[in-house]
């Protein structure tokens, strides 16, 4: 990836997490262009990372090996018109757009456009980021390659196998960050009302998340194992999983996850206009 040429097409939130991961991971800054309307915010990046800035879209990607189009989702159509004469030839391009379809994006960019969609979520942010990447036939070994290294570098990302999966990735780990804050949050306030202030109750919370999660992905051991493990019979772990149980959370987020993934295949069928 060291060799490719990165251009940025919207600098925002998305575009800095990945802009600093890459740069965390050793891709040099002079590698990387950043394009949008905001002087003001190309030349804070520009100064905080070293990386190139340009306004204009189409002279951004002029030289591109790839181009990641990190615009919000209602602007993507003008972008991609903008830049479509423009874009080089055997160029990537990587959307990241939420829920904007392949089809569309083919026929804004032109049928011939090496693609890959992909669905990061919030902790990318933190450089924790879980993606899930899909590519359209026309992108060759090397330029998957390239994208697995670029999502890499703000997290762990997964290829699936259909674009339809985009939408299960959405509900998993697009929509998932903010269920992980409510079993937090919840998780405070009960420990609050046992008598733990405030910020202890949120550290232990969220160390206690983060641990588990560790131990799952340290090992091959299944989570429903791991579970099992830590619930001797009559302790107090088998006492709260029974009460979590008979109340319905597997279910429960069953239910939230079809719906998260209905929701997203509506959003989609919004955006084709
Ligand atoms: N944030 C997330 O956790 C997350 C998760 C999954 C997917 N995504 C996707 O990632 C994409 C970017 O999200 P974000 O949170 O990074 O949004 P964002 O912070 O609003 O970034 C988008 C940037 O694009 C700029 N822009 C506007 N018009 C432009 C144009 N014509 N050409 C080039 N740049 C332009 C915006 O500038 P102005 O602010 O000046 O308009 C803004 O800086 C979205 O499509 C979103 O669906 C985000």
């Amino acid at each position: 990836m060291n060799n490719s040429q990165i251009t940025f097409v919207g600098a925002g939130n998305m575009a800095g997490a990945i802009i600093s991961g890459l740069l965390k991971n050793g891709v040099d800054a002079k590698s990387i262009t950043a394009a949008e309307p905001s002087v003001e915010r190309l030349e804070s990046l520009s100064k905080q990372y070293g990386i190139r800035h340009e306004v204009d879209n189409v002279s951004a990607i002029k030289h591109a090996d790839v181009v990641v189009l990190s615009v919000k989702p209602q602007i993507l159509q003008s972008v991609c018109e903008g830049i479509r004469d423009a874009l080089p030839k055997g160029v990537l391009v990587i959307s990241i757009a939420a829920g904007v379809e392949m089809s569309s994006i083919e026929e804004w960019l032109g049928d011939d456009v090496a693609l890959v969609r992909c669905m990061p979520n919030t902790p990318a942010q933190v450089l924790s980021g879980a993606s899930g990447l899909y590519a359209n036939a026309l992108v060759e070994w090397a330029q998957k390659e390239v994208a697995y290294a670029l999502f890499s570098a703000i997290g762990v990302c997964q290829w699936v196998d259909s674009e339809e999966l985009l939408h299960a990735v959405t509900a998993l780990s697009g929509s998932g960050p903010a269920y992980i804050f409510l079993v937090i949050d919840a998780m405070e306030k009960a420990a609050k009302k046992q008598g733990i202030d405030e910020k202890s109750a949120r550290l232990l919370a969220a160390q206690t998340v983060m641990g588990a999660a560790q131990m799952v992905l340290s090992g091959d051991v299944p989570p429903e194992q791991l579970k099992r493990n830590v619930m001797s019979p009559g302790g107090t772990t088998e006492r709260a999983i029974q009460v979590l149980e008979a109340r319905g959370l597997p279910e429960l987020f069953d239910e939230a996850m079809t719906a998260a993934n209905q929701r997203s295949v509506e959003l989609a069928e919004l955006l084709k206009g």
